[in-house]
């Protein structure tokens, strides 16, 4: 296939919602919150504010001038930008990373539809026992198959209408619904007997909890938060024509998806806060308390189908952009249709995900470095391949990506008037601090911290 007939987004309003629902996910739903509240309020998010403009942000931007520059899949562009190198395999790594996270994703996303088809039917009442319920789900075997290819049906069917029609078109929905409903569902937490709380835990400085840790799990989540390291924004940005202003785009995207991460804390510890409940994070938080307080809650049912719609369309715009690499690399580095593409990572991912949807039922005492499944893939994907492809993405751009190079793709060719210092600044921290501060980070998860 010719680079010509290549799919690309039609706006640049596109490009910036399909960036910014690949963003916004779980880790902003059910993992930012909690992460601000335990690691010390507002002290955290300035951490966070300061790891996402001084490490996260200058990724980003390295992975979007890899992705526009070279106009091709995450394999083919490293192939293309330094041929007859090895650094095409950093590629395969993020194929592989996109397959691994998926594999998991995807089981998620499968539980948010069963909870959304449960508010749907009032299945809930105060009476019910939430735990008994979600492991009922969990360890199920067909209710919980059934869900997980519903969900990879769905997200297949998003990527096979394509990058305009179906990417494109689908973000522009689901980001504007997921926007109006958080601010709705916030503005209504606020009004909560025992909101100020959830709003203390969310938001009082406590520099005491600050420890080298803190900084670690800012960064981590910075990187699972902007979906960087897995090829979604290199793909995603070889979607996008020379007009787009790429400084712009990053920027924009940062700023939603932490804004957005901040109103679904607000959306939700109040709410946790005023049923008496704690807060907890991952699965507990969005599948065993949430479920508690929305049942004794007033509009508790209605609040309910919203936060479970959210929390389906938060993770379908996510999975959407972890699975076009995989889909990119095989239709253009093996000369396929986008069908075959869509139903070949299908398969590979719904593999995968069957081992990680029977984690906690009938295949929970097979065990991988004493970890099931389901957890082996999130511990892997998200604390190791995700930080190696960061790592691989800011050395590759700021070390063989040429200087005139980086800057046309920076000012559009010129088209952008932006300082030679901001460019100038920007490139030495790809090419020295997120480098070295990222090493760091993998060296200390590696050593068990
Ligand atoms: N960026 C996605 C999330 O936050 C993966 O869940």
């Amino acid at each position: 296939m010719s680079v010509k007939e290549r799919d690309s987004f039609r706006t640049s309003i596109g490009v910036i919602l399909a960036l910014i629902g690949s963003a916004i996910g779980l880790g902003n739903l059910w993992r930012f919150p909690y992460l601000v509240g335990t690691n010390g309020g507002a002290a955290f998010i300035i951490i966070y504010l300061v790891c996402i403009i001084f490490l996260c942000m200058p990724i980003m931007v390295a992975e979007f001038v890899i992705g526009r520059r070279s106009q091709a899949n995450v394999f083919g562009a490293f192939k293309k930008l330094a041929p007859a190198s090895g650094w095409k395999h950093t590629g395969v790594l993020a194929v592989l990373t996109c397959i691994t996270l998926l594999s998991f994703y995807v089981v998620v996303g499968g539980w948010t539809i069963d909870y959304f088809v449960k508010s749907l039917r009032i299945v809930f009442t105060p009476q019910t026992d939430f735990a008994g319920e979600f492991n009922k789900m969990v360890s199920s075997t067909s209710e919980i198959l059934f869900y997980t290819v519903l969900f990879l049906v769905i997200n297949g069917a998003v990527i096979l209408a394509g990058v305009r029609r179906g990417i494109e078109r689908t973000n522009k929905i689901l980001m504007s619904v997921l926007a109006v409903l958080i601010v709705l569902i916030a503005s209504y937490s606020l009004t909560l007997p025992g909101a100020r709380q959830g709003l203390d835990f969310l938001f009082r400085p406590d520099f005491s909890k600050v420890t080298f840790n803190t900084a670690l799990n800012a960064l981590g989540q910075g990187f699972l938060s902007l979906s960087i390291g897995c090829g979604s924004i290199i793909t995603y940005a070889s979607y996008t024509k020379k007009e787009t202003n790429l400084l712009k785009t990053t920027t924009i995207t940062t700023l939603s998806d932490t804004g957005f991460a901040i109103i679904a804390g607000v959306a939700i510890l109040p709410a946790v806060f005023s049923a008496g409940m704690d807060p907890g994070e991952g699965a507990g938080l969005a599948f065993v308390s949430l479920p508690y307080v929305f049942a004794n809650m007033p509009m508790g049912k209605i609040l309910s189908i919203l936060f479970y719609f959210i929390l389906f369309a938060a993770a379908l715009s996510s999975s959407i952009s972890i699975t076009e690499p995989i889909v990119a690399f095989m239709k253009e580095e093996f000369r396929t249709s986008r069908l075959k593409a869509v139903i070949t990572s299908f398969v590979i991912v719904l593999i995968f995900a069957v081992l990680c949807a029977l984690s906690f039922g009938l295949l929970a005492n097979i065990k991988i470095v004493g970890k099931t499944f389901f957890d082996f893939f999130d511990y892997i994907s998200s604390n190791l391949f995700l930080t190696v492809g960061a790592l691989l993405g800011a050395i590759f751009a700021g070390w063989k990506i040429k200087k005139e190079d980086f800057f046309d793709e920076i000012t559009s060719g010129g088209r952008y008037k932006i300082p030679k210092w901001l460019i100038g600044t920007l490139r030495v921290f790809i090419r020295y601090v997120a480098p070295v501060v990222v090493a760091i980070i993998i060296i200390n998860s590696l050593m068990g911290n």
